[in-house]
């Protein structure tokens, strides 16, 4: 059985993942609108990426016989100043969410909660990744400047990512 504060930090956790995937959209929009298709679609994928960790959550607190409970996702930004800005903000958002992880774990600890410290290992993991992932780009972009031809090539390469099922 989770305690209810265990629950309540669960629940505003799927909180913070549906709006990443809502912000995630709301970056594939924008970089549609500036014509980096490979961009928008890299972002379509990290949005859906961030579904499965909604739904991870959510399968988690049903399986300890917990209540979910849905809340109202904040409107996320519709702009950024550039392709770079974009991934920026993505970095700062991945780097967020990481440090909400990790408060989470030290809840887990502090209430002798094992089951719940054991599913947080794989987000832990993840965060690893996500970030880096990002942050490679960023820098990239950094390097790229204000070079169309590098910039078109980043996006033919991020247009080229695919969905990765979460391992379980
Ligand atoms: Fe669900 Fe990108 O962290």
């Amino acid at each position: 059985m989770l305690s209810p504060k265990m629950q309540e930090a669960l629940n505003s956790q799927i909180n913070a993942e549906y709006y990443s995937s809502y912000l995630y959209l709301s970056m594939a929009a924008f970089c549609d609108r500036i014509d980096l298709k490979g961009f928008s679609h890299w972002f379509r994928i990290q949005s859906q990426e961030e579904m499965i960790h909604v739904m991870k959550f959510f399968d988690y607190i049903l399986d300890r016989d917990g209540q979910v409970t849905l809340t109202a996702i904040e409107a996320p930004p519709t702009s950024w100043p550039s392709a770079l800005g974009v991934f920026e903000a993505a970095l700062a958002h991945e780097r967020h969410i990481t440090n909400r992880i990790g408060k989470l774990v030290e809840l887990a600890n502090a209430e002798g909660d094992h089951p719940t410290h054991a599913l947080l290992q794989w987000f832990v993991n993840e965060q690893i990744e996500e970030e880096a992932s990002v942050d490679t780009i960023v820098k990239q972009l950094r390097m790229a400047g204000d070079a169309p031809v590098a910039l078109l090539m980043i996006d033919r390469e991020l247009g080229q990512r695919t969905l990765t099922p979460a391992t379980e």
